[in-house]
């Protein structure tokens, strides 16, 4: 006999549950959800704003599990979830057994049968989604080496904020093609606008990712030479470090590669005249982007750093509790 049917708990998920969805890259939502989530994030920011209480996720438990540092996405995650009516546990390699070789596979399974969502930072991109198919409830990709979706999905909110809609418009990415390049080629697939994308040699966007299966179109962006070139004309320019974590080795050869991708007034001054600045954070003046563009008036890198928040509450509640409105 079942033990657990002698005292009436369910000992499987029960029949007829909707299945999980999880949020490991962008392209794993279509165009209509983003909608939503998009009108639903600016709800939710604006009951925060107001002091207003929305709680629709009381005693749900948020795990975070960190295999590489952050600021902004254990703040944003943490605070979300509590105010969302939530709890949050926080685990890093090295204090669980996460470092001392338990397979992925196990730790889904029993992280997933006490929390209601989990969020994983980690490394390649095959570790979340082994953790995901082991997971009965929805993972969440706070950044792997290849895709960062919820960035890209707080930037697009954030220019929709400053800008309003985003289909039709150019972003100009510049530096490396790195998982937050990845995201926007994602992005801009599936919601219709184009992205110029300037990289130095040897720092290309992998072909492979910038390809159908992983949900990115050709026609959706450009490659330039000259960064100067891929900001012409744009509505939106952002970049991120020359060395994402994990490339710290890298770190002298690429500042020598990369001293011709920092974003300049220069740039940013054959851009639109009404062309945003956004770059993800941390951030490095006089590497990546210098202080007069970075800490000047076209930048709004700290709304979008803030709307990492509201876009995830919006997140977290749509994968736990679907469209509510
Ligand atoms: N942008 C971002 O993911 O920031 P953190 O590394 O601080 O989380």
């Amino acid at each position: 006999m079942n033990p657990a049917s002698v005292v009436g708990i369910p000992s499987t998920i029960p029949k007829g549950a909707p299945p999980v969805r999880h949020y490991l890259q962008f392209s794993d939502l279509s165009a209509s959800e983003y909608q939503y989530l998009l009108r639903r994030a600016a709800f939710i920011k604006a009951k925060f704003k107001t002091f207003t209480r929305h709680q629709p996720l009381v005693d749900r438990t948020l795990a975070m599990i960190f295999e590489k540092a952050s600021t902004r996405t254990r703040v944003s995650f943490e605070a979300g979830m509590y105010q969302l009516g939530g709890s949050v546990v926080h685990l890093t390699t090295g204090d669980s057994q996460l470092g001392r070789a338990e397979p992925i596979e196990d730790s889904a399974r029993v992280i997933s049968r006490m929390a209601d969502l989990v969020m994983i930072r980690t490394f390649e991109q095959t570790k979340i989604e082994r953790f995901a198919e082991f997971s009965r409830v929805p993972v969440i990709n706070g950044l792997t080496n290849e895709f960062h979706p919820c960035q890209i999905l707080a930037d697009i909110f954030t220019y929709i904020e400053h800008r309003g809609p985003i289909a039709g418009k150019t972003v100009a990415w510049i530096g490396d093609g790195n998982n937050m390049a990845n995201t926007w080629l994602q992005a801009a697939t599936l919601l219709n606008f184009k992205v110029n994308i300037s990289t130095p040699q040897g720092y290309e966007i992998n072909e492979k990712i910038a390809s159908s299966p992983y949900g990115i179109s050709a026609d959706s962006y450009q490659t330039y030479s000259s960064p100067q070139a891929a900001c012409k004309a744009a509505d939106l320019v952002t970049t991120d470090v020359w060395t994402s974590m994990g490339f710290e080795a890298e770190n002298e050869v690429r500042k020598q590669a990369f001293a011709a991708w920092r974003v300049s007034t220069d740039m940013m001054a054959v851009a639109k005249p009404q062309a945003l600045f956004m770059h993800c954070l941390p951030a490095h003046r006089s590497e990546e982007v210098d202080a007069d563009v970075i800490d000047g008036p076209q930048s709004v890198v700290w709304d979008e750093a803030e709307n990492r928040m509201h876009v995830q509450k919006a997140l977290m509640e749509y994968l736990l509790l679907g469209q509510l409105d």
